[in-house]
């Protein structure tokens, strides 16, 4: 929110003394003075007026987890485990997820406590590639990389899907890359063609790539470099 609303949330400031106290610098966000009550505050800013804390800021949080076949991509579940029973992490009921991988589905799941961030990593105009092993139950139809990069028409949305990549490895197994994420989507391209998908790993999102030392269910903090990969340029 901006930060002449926070402050006249405040039950001591109303709008005039807002105004004066901004125009005085004795504001400060995250340790620089601001005079511009249009500035964006978060909860993990620290706000400070002289030597008082308003707000601490919390601890921007951001993991990679090996999301196993079996553990439901949700906070909650009555009859699954879910990822978040996987994770050992303070206040982690504070945690949501970046996008979602079916029940069926393993690899790299992005966990985090910062809305807007994952808000960019799932922005269906954000265009960050999203790459899946894929293996099937017939032989892959080689007419699927043609079709995959012209888009399927999907009724339901009534959309085309973005162009997307297909790499053959194996008869049954390819590399898919899409820039988008649909409902099942992986699942609805080789349904097209009649083949189930028997097998669905996601192996990276934008530049973030499933770490190969995490096993299915282990998860490890992001780097400084993987955050800024989805940070607001
Ligand atoms: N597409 C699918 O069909 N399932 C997933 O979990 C992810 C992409």
């Amino acid at each position: 929110m901006r930060l002449d609303r926070f402050l006249s949330n405040l039950p001591r400031f109303n709008r005039q003394d807002v105004r004066q106290l901004l125009a005085s610098g004795r504001v400060r966000v995250d340790g620089q003075v601001s005079r511009d009550g249009r500035d964006q505050v978060r909860v993990f800013s620290c706000i400070e007026l002289d030597a008082e804390v308003l707000q601490a800021g919390k601890a921007a949080r951001y993991f990679m987890l090996h999301k196993p076949v079996g553990v439901v991509s949700a906070t909650e579940h009555p009859e699954h485990r879910t990822v978040l029973d996987l994770l050992d992490a303070p206040d982690k009921h504070e945690l949501h997820l970046a996008g979602r991988l079916d029940l069926n589905t393993s690899g790299l799941l992005l966990i985090t406590n910062d809305g807007q961030w994952s808000r960019r990593v799932t922005a269906p105009s954000g265009k960050q590639p999203k790459v899946y092993l894929v293996d099937s139950e017939d032989p892959i139809d080689p007419a699927c990389i043609e079709a995959f990069a012209r888009g399927l028409y999907f009724r339901f949305e009534d959309l085309v899907t973005r162009p997307a990549e297909l790499q053959i490895l194996a008869p049954r197994q390819a590399r898919l890359t899409l820039y988008e994420g649909r409902y099942h989507q992986v699942k609805r391209m080789f349904g097209h063609f009649q083949n189930k998908v028997v097998g669905l790993h996601r192996l990276s999102v934008g530049a973030i790539q499933l770490d190969e030392r995490l096993c299915p269910g282990q998860y490890r903090a992001l780097t400084a470099e993987e955050i800024a990969g989805f940070a607001n340029h």
